[in-house]
Formats: structure tokens, sequence, C-alpha cells
């Protein structure tokens, strides 16, 4: 089992590389550096060309400085995880191909990690403890899922969006209201002011299974936005509105799922999970249900110390990618099981 693990992540606008060092059940946060590539603020949303050219300029200093800041040569690299997929498949490449280069070239192991599995594994980065089984709901800019996860490495897909994941519902939502990328933050920044009598929007699915869409929803928006007489006066009330709707048909589906598998842990990950009102509302709905497990925010957003640590599972598994390991777009969830057959659950009670 490899002791000093170095993670890389390039699957959207964040260049990352991180050092997990430790006993083989205990590895330890050595580094993280995280760039963000600013350049897509001024298109309003990832360019897929330009993120691959800054991940390609990026990358050599990033990985450079995540193993100088955990104080480890290269000599100490046992193992390279990287992001495989799915994400943006230009960026995805530069991670991979670098990863493998340099296991290669040094003659380390190498493997290749889901992007969705590594924010499965953040809150792990901070509390070793942590274990399944539990509920984990995963919501960033380009998913949304509810599993199921007995153990680690096993899966059972509970629900997902069947239109937009949530994240991009808040940024197109952002865009809407003239509040730039990336707009989760700002949604939720601005939400603060908001009246949540002033609007209110519909809870799409909410009550019936585990999918989720959100395309609706925005629509919604955008018709009562166009609608309004004042939209520098409505915009924090719009927000406010957008937000409790996403957040209580989230929190709703996490606590069926809580209630169906008597899970007593959920986890919180992806951008999303960086939302600090989910978080609260999520613990107070499961008081006495569930504990709610949420990493910090540095380790919510794409970073490369959770696919580091995705990555140390399979390692210890005994898992290694080859050399043909290649960037795959819509890379499927490893350990994915058919889902139970699903028994009713009681109705979750009306929002407060
Ligand atoms: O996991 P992530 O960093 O990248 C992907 O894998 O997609 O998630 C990014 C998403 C973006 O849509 C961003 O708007 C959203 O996470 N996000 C938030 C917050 N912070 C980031 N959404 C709501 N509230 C936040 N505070
Ligand atoms: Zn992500």
């Amino acid at each position: 089992m490899a002791e000093v693990v170095l993670g890389i992540e390039t699957s959207c606008d964040e260049t990352s590389a991180a050092v997990l060092v430790g006993e083989p059940g205990r590895p330890e946060l050595a580094s993280l550096v995280i760039l963000s590539q600013d350049v897509h603020k001024v298109f309003g949303g990832v360019v897929p060309e330009l993120a691959s050219r800054a991940h390609l300029a990026a990358l050599p200093a990033v990985v450079d400085r995540a193993l100088a800041e955990a104080g480890v040569g290269w000599g100490a690299v046992e193992a390279v995880a990287v992001t495989q997929g799915p994400g943006l498949v230009g960026a995805l490449l530069v991670g991979v191909v670098y990863a493998k280069a340099l296991a290669y070239a040094r003659d380390r192991d190498l493997i290749g990690v889901h992007h969705m599995e590594g924010h499965l594994f953040a809150p792990a980065v901070e509390d070793s403890e942590l274990a399944p089984p539990l509920v984990a709901l995963l919501v960033s800019g380009g998913h949304t899922l509810l599993l199921d996860v007995p153990a680690w490495g096993r899966y059972r897909l509970l629900g997902q969006t069947r239109d937009d994941a949530a994240g991009e519902a808040f940024d197109k939502i952002a865009m809407l209201l003239g509040l730039g990328y990336p707009g989760g933050p700002a949604i939720e920044r601005l939400a603060r002011q908001g009246d949540p009598a002033r609007f209110t929007f519909p809870r799409p699915m909410r009550d019936d299974g585990f999918d989720f869409s959100f395309s609706g929803l925005k629509t919604a928006v955008l018709h009562v936005a166009r609608a309004s007489e004042d939209l520098e006066r409505d915009r924090p009330h719009l927000a406010r509105a957008f937000q409790d709707a996403v957040l209580d048909v989230l929190v709703a589906k996490l606590e069926r799922a809580v209630r169906l598998t008597g899970y007593r842990t959920a986890v919180l990950g992806g951008g999303v999970a960086c939302n600090r009102t989910l978080a609260a509302l999520a613990a107070a709905r499961l008081t006495g249900l569930a504990r709610v497990v949420v990493a910090s925010p540095r380790l919510n957003a794409d970073n490369a110390a959770m696919i580091a640590r995705a990555g140390w599972f399979r390692l210890g598994r005994g898992e290694r990618s080859d050399w043909t390991l290649d960037a795959r777009a819509d890379l499927p969830l490893p350990g994915l099981e058919p889902a139970a057959p699903q028994v009713p659950v009681p109705p979750s009670p009306p929002a407060p």
C-alpha cells in the first residue's frame, strides 16, 4: 500500500494537486494547492478549450508546489491518483496524460479516479473515522446524485437529476439575475437579504421518489423575473425563493433516503455542499435521524485532496490503472449496484 499519494484534479476549471501521507488506514492531508481559472468569469461560464490550455500551463507548477508544501520529494511519492472522468474531456486529458507520464517515468503506481467518488470521499480527508453505511447527496455543477453507500466502493443509485444538476440551476439563475459566474456563492449571499414570503416557487418532484428535476424551476424563475417591474428590488427575494425551493427538494429527498435505509450518517458533497444554508437545513431536518457530515468548503469544491483520498482507498484494495488509462467525459461510477427495491416510506413533513 502506498503511503504517499499525489492527487491531480483537472476535470473542470480548477487546476489542483494534493499530497496525502500516512499509515494505510489513516491518510493525512500534507498539502493541497487549488488554482482557480478566473478567465471563465469573463464569459459567464467555463469555456472548455480555455480550461484545457490553462491546465496545461499551470499543472506542472501546481504539482511542484503541492510536493514542496508537503515537504516530500518525488522519490517519496508511491502512487499518482488522477481524475479520469466525468468532466470536460480536454481538461481531463491534461491531468490524465500528466499523471501517466509522471508515474511511467518514475515507475510508480497509477490510479484513475471517478470525480464524484472523489466528492464522496471529501469529508473522509478531514474525518478518518467517517465510515459507511451512509447516504450521500452529491450535488455539483454537473451532477445531482443520491446514493446508498453500504460500504466504501459499493454504491446504489437511489436518485439523480432528470435534467439540470442543482449547481447548474444555481449558475443559470445567477446569470439571469446578473450575478456572474459561478453563481452558487452569489445566490447564497444575496438570498440572505431576501424576504422568503415575497415569492414562492414550485418544489419539482419533491414528494415523488428520489429523482430530481430543476429545469422547470429555472423556467418558473425566468417568468417571474421577466414580469418583475423592478428587478433590482426583487433580486434578493428571487434568489431567496429559488434557493429555498432547491434546498427544500434536496433535503426532502435526503431525508427520505435516510428513512428508507435507516442509516445514521448522511454525507453532503460537491460544490453545492459549500452552501451553508443547505448544510443547516439538512442538519435541522435530520435531527434525531442521522448525523449530517459536510467537508469544509475547500474540500467540497473541486480539489485534488478528495481525488487522492478516493485513490488511496482504491490503491488500498490493490487496484491499479494501467498505461492505457484514458480520460472519459462520461465515466460511469465504479461499484454501482442495482438499487434495492424501494419500500414505501412515510412522507416528509411539510416544509416549515
Ligand atoms: O463540484 P463543483 O466544484 O464542480 C463540479 O464538479 O461541477 O461544483 C460547482 C458548482 C457550481 O455550480 C457552483 O455554483 C456550485 O457548485 N456552488 C454552490 C455554492 N458554491 C458552489 N451552489 C450553491 N451555494 C453555494 N454556496
Ligand atoms: Zn466537482
